[in-house]
C-alpha cells in the first residue's frame, strides 16, 4: 500500500498550532524585535513554516527513505556495478576518532596510524595487482584511468616520444574513452570478435609507435576473461605502448590471478566496488591506481613509506618526477578504510574465496535465466554476464527496459539494461558472492513470472511506485522536481 505520509509535502500533513516540543516562558525580560534589527531585515509576518508533531517529521523522512532501493533493503545485480552488501563493521571502524578527527593539515608525525593504516592499504593492494607503485589519491575508478594516463603521458615525454593513440575494444566502459580524451589522447576503438574477445588481427592492424596505452577491461564488460591478455601484452610492448588494466571487474579474479602477472603496467581499482564502500549515484568512490616500478616516479604525490630505517614510522614522499596532486590530501579516506577491514577482515584466503563465490553465483544465476534470457557469449562468464531480451522482445514485443521495470514491483532492483552496446537488447547481471541461493532462485523465479505476464502490464510497469516511467534521459538531466508526479494516484 502506497505511503501516504511519505508523499504528502510537509505543508500538506501541516495542522496549526503542532509542535514537535513546546518551551517554557522565558525568564528573562524581552527585547521589542524592532529595538534589534533594522526595519528591512524585519518581516511583516512570520515565514509560512509547517507545523507539525515530532511523529509526523520522522514518519515523513524515515518513509520518505523507503522509497528508494538500496544494498541493504533489496537484491541489487546492476551489472557493472559490484553492488555486494558492505558490512556495518566497516561503517563503525571508519568513524574511529583517530580517522574522523583527524585535520588534514596535521603534521605526518602526529597521524602516524592513519599513515600505517594507509600504507598497509598501498602494500595490499600492490599485492593483489602484481604491480608495486601506488597511488590512493585518485577519487573514483575515472578518476584512476585519467591519472594514470596522466602518468603514461609524462613518461613518454620524459623518454621523448610523442605518442599520441589510445586503443580500446569497443565493449570499453564510456570512462575509458573519455579518460583518453581528457589526458589528450587520440581514441581508437577495436572492434571485437564475434565472440566477445578482443581480436588480435585488429589489434595488431592499430597497435604503432603512435600506441601510447592499450586500455583492456579484465574479465571484459561481457564477464569474460580475456585469455589472450598475455599476447595481447606482448603485441602492445613490443611497439613501445604501455598496457592499462581497468580493474572495474576485479572482483572475479582478485586473489586468483593478477593484472602485473598478465601483462598490465598500470591499473585502477574500485575499492568502493571490489572491496566495499557504499556507493551508487555517482559517489563516494575511491580509485587508487597501481603500476609498474617505472612508472612508480611520475605517480601523483604524496605517496606514504616506511621512514628509511625505521620500520615504525611512515612519512610522506612525492615521488622524483610526479605529475602532482590529483586530489587534495590522501585520496577519499573514508572509502579507503572501509576497503581496508573488508581486506584485513578476509585475509588472502578469503579474497579469493570472494571471487570464487561471486562467480558461482553468476554462473548459476545465468543457468537459472538461460531458457528466458539467453546470454550470446560464453557457456561460462566470471562474475558478470551479459544476456539478451531479443528473442522476448521479437515474440512477444517485451524489451528489455519494461522486464526491469516489472522486477521493481517485484521488490527487486534491476540489472544494467542495454549495456554493452554490442549486445541486442542487453540485460547485464551481477549478483556478487553476498547473495544467498535462497536470493537468487526468488529472483529467477520474478523474472519467469514476469516474462509470462500481459504485454500491457510490463508496457506500463512499475505499478506500485511513486514514480513509474520518467523520461530516462532529461530525468537526471533536467528533473522536472515538481510534487504532482509523485502525488498521482
Ligand atoms: C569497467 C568500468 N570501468 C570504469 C568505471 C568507472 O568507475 P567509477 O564509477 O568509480 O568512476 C566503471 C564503473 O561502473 C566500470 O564498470
Amino acid at each position: 500500500m502506497r505511503n501516504r505520509q511519505a508523499t504528502q509535502l510537509l505543508s500538506e500533513l501541516s495542522h496549526g498550532g503542532r509542535r514537535a516540543a513546546v518551551f517554557p516562558p522565558s525568564d528573562v525580560p524581552e527585547w521589542p524585535i524592532e529595538d534589534l534589527l533594522p526595519p528591512e531585515a524585519l518581516s511583516a509576518a512570520p515565514p509560512a513554516l509547517p507545523e507539525l508533531a515530532e511523529p509526523d517529521v520522522v514518519r515523513h523522512f524515515v518513509n520518505l527513505s523507503t522509497l528508494n532501493m538500496s544494498v541493504d533493503t533489496h537484491f541489487y545485480p546492476l551489472g557493472s556495478c559490484t553492488m555486494k552488501y558492505n558490512p556495518k563493521r566497516h561503517e563503525r571502524l571508519s568513524r574511529l576518532p583517530g580517522i574522523v578527527d583527524v585535520h588534514p593539515h596535521q603534521s605526518a608525525q602526529n597521524i602516524q596510524g592513519l599513515l600505517e593504516l594507509l600504507y598497509e592499504m598501498q602494500e595490499m593492494l600492490a599485492e593483489i595487482s602484481g604491480l608495486p607503485g601506488v597511488s590512493l589519491q585518485p577519487a573514483a575508478g575515472a578518476h584512476g584511468e585519467l591519472t594514470a594516463l596522466y602518468v603514461a603521458a609524462a613518461y613518454f615525454r620524459a623518454k621523448g616520444e610523442h605518442r599520441t593513440k589510445v586503443i580500446f575494444p569497443a565493449s570499453a566502459h564510456g570512462t575509458n574513452p573519455a579518460s583518453a580524451a581528457m589526458a589528450g589522447f587520440e581514441c581508437v576503438e577495436l572492434k571485437e570478435t564475434e565472440d566477445g574477445f578482443v581480436d588480435l588481427e585488429q589489434l595488431k592492424l592499430h597497435v604503432d609507435d603512435q600506441t601510447a596505452v592499450f586500455m583492456i577491461t579484465n574479465p571484459n564488460t561481457l564477464g569474460l576473461f580475456e585469455r589472450d591478455i598475455p599476447e595481447i601484452a606482448r603485441i602492445v610492448h613490443a611497439a613501445g605502448g604501455l598496457v592499462y588494466i581497468d580493474g572495474a571487474n576485479m572482483n572475479a579474479i582478485m586473489g586468483i590471478t593478477r593484472p602485473g602477472d598478465f601483462g598490465g603496467d598500470m591499473m585502477h581499482y574500485n575499492v568502493h566496488k571490489t572491496f566495499t564502500g557504499p556507493h551508487g549515484a555517482g559517489g563516494p568512490g575511491s580509485g587508487p591506481i597501481c603500476v609498474r616500478d617505472f612508472l612508480a616516479e611520475y605517480l601523483p604525490g604524496p605517496v606514504i613509506r616506511v621512514r628509511p630505517g625505521d620500520d615504525r614510522r611512515f612519512e610522506l614522499v612525492t615521488p622524483t618526477h610526479s605529475i602532482g596532486r590529483v586530489r587534495s590530501f590522501f585520496g577519499n579516506v573514508g572509502i579507503l578504510v572501509r576497503g581496508y577491514c573488508y581486506l584485513r577482515t578476509l585475509g588472502a584466503a578469503g579474497v579469493r574465496a570472494a571471487a570464487e563465490h561471486a562467480i558461482l553465483n553468476a554462473n548459476y544465476l545465468k543457468e537459472l535465466l538461460s531458457d528466458v534470457l539467453p546470454s550470446a557469449h560464453g557457456e561460462h562468464c566470471l562474475h558478470e554476464f551479459v544476456a539478451s531480451a531479443a528473442g522476448l522482445a521479437k515474440e512477444r514485443g517485451i524489451n528489455a527496459m519494461d522486464i526491469a521495470k516489472r522486477l521493481l514491483d517485484y521488490g527487486f532492483h534491476p540489472p544494467t539494461v542495454y549495456f554493452p552496446l554490442v549486445v541486442p537488447h542487453a540485460m547485464m547481471f551481477e549478483p556478487t558472492e553476498t547473495e544467498s541461493k535462497a536470493t537468487l532462485d526468488a529472483f529467477s523465479e520474478a523474472i519467469h513470472q514476469i516474462v509470462q505476464e500481459e504485454t500491457e502490464t510490463l508496457r506500463s510497469a512499475p505499478l506500485t511506485l511513486s514514480v513509474s516511467r520518467p523520461e530516462e534521459v532529461n530525468a537526471t538531466r533536467k528533473p522536472v522536481l515538481t510534487w504532482t508526479a509523485c502525488t498521482k494516484e
